[in-house]
């Protein structure tokens, strides 16, 4: 089994946390070269920043792999938001990549597999090749941890954790400065790296991105449905403080109506969640007329939606993402 010494977030000095992995990084890359797939999400906006404490511009090489199932403007805010923290940021068009290790699949683990690959396999050795690294940085959190060890989902960042040796296997050695941390401990360092609150208060978003959250076959058009659910859910919620909230693409079609005529349509399924960690969660108790709002956005703005449920499973025995 594997193990990891927990910091206790009312535990955590973010100022001294920060300076030990500041020298553990150093130490451990040397003058050689690493690079970081950012997100644009907390954990690993807050490397970024940690590694670039440590090591500075011409060693810490920073990419945004556009891997197509992001959410609406994901790459256009990420590459402007972190800019102006200094923080720059190359985007790699990877959609065709992805879309096609997808492609057929509809098992959850499988499709979480597909995406594995894609991303370590097929491009992050490119980026390797192209900047000579021999490190790899991994916003990984204990959480995610837990939950693949635990064989509950297979988190797309573990490697490690399940036995993988990544410089055989892949080429490269692994940090991963944040995997005694929790969100909301991650959420304390970032805020005492003075990320700005965009980004430390950031709502947590999936490494499998939005094929997380389509059951069944995630193909690109089946990715833009739930593309532009997810804006409006997300922005109908913005003042609930919910941890996190998602729409989901069902794969069964169900009998509706649009502009007077029978329609088998799509149907989106509305998950809020209030949770400190992420570990269990319960579902926001919504108002509403909040309901009654998203019902009618998302069945008029997005084409074919004829349905729209919410669910109120607590996690366990459910989940947080639908895949
Ligand atoms: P679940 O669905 O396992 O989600 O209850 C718990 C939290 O983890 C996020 N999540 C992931 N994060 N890679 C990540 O970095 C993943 O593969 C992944 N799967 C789920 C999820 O959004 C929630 O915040």
């Amino acid at each position: 089994m594997y193990e990891m010494k927990e910091i206790k977030t009312d535990e955590l000095d973010p100022e001294e946390f920060i300076k030990e992995k500041v020298d553990e990084i150093r130490q451990k890359v040397g003058n050689k070269i690493a690079i970081l797939a950012l997100s644009g999400g907390v954990d690993s906006g807050t490397i970024a920043r940690l590694g670039l404490m440590a090591l500075g511009h011409n060693q810490l090489k920073i990419f945004f792999i556009d891997n197509g199932l992001m959410r609406k403007d994901e790459p256009e805010w990420v590459f402007s938001t972190f800019s102006k923290e200094g923080i720059p940021v190359q985007i790699i068009d990877a959609k065709k990549e992805f879309f096609a290790a997808l492609k057929g699949i509809t098992e959850p683990e499988a499709k979480r597999e597909a995406i594995t690959q894609a991303f370590y396999k097929v491009v992050l050795p490119r980026l390797i090749r192209e900047t000579d690294a021999e490190f790899l940085f991994h916003g990984t959190i204990l959480t995610d941890i837990e939950e693949t060890v635990a064989g509950i989902k297979r988190q797309h960042n573990i490697l490690e954790q399940i036995g993988i040796d990544t410089e055989k296997e892949f080429g490269y050695k692994l940090v991963e400065p944040l995997k005694q941390l929790r969100k909301d401990g991650v959420r304390k360092v970032a805020e005492t790296l003075r990320l700005p609150k965009s980004i430390w208060n950031r709502m947590p978003f999936p490494g499998p991105a939005l094929a997380a959250r389509v059951i069944g076959e995630a193909t690109p058009e089946r990715i833009e449905i739930v593309r532009q659910a997810t804006a409006i859910v997300e922005e109908e919620l913005k003042r609930e403080n919910a941890f996190q909230c998602m729409a989901i693409l069902h794969n069964d079609k169900v009998t509706g109506m649009q502009k007077g005529k029978r329609e088998f349509g799509l149907q989106i399924e509305v998950r809020c969640w209030d949770s400190k960690d992420a570990r269990t969660a319960t579902p926001t108790k919504l108002p509403y007329d909040i309901i009654e709002k998203l019902v009618q956005r998302i069945t008029t703005e997005v084409p074919s939606v004829v349905s729209v449920v919410e669910n109120k499973t607590p996690k366990p025995p459910s989940t947080m993402e639908a895949i």
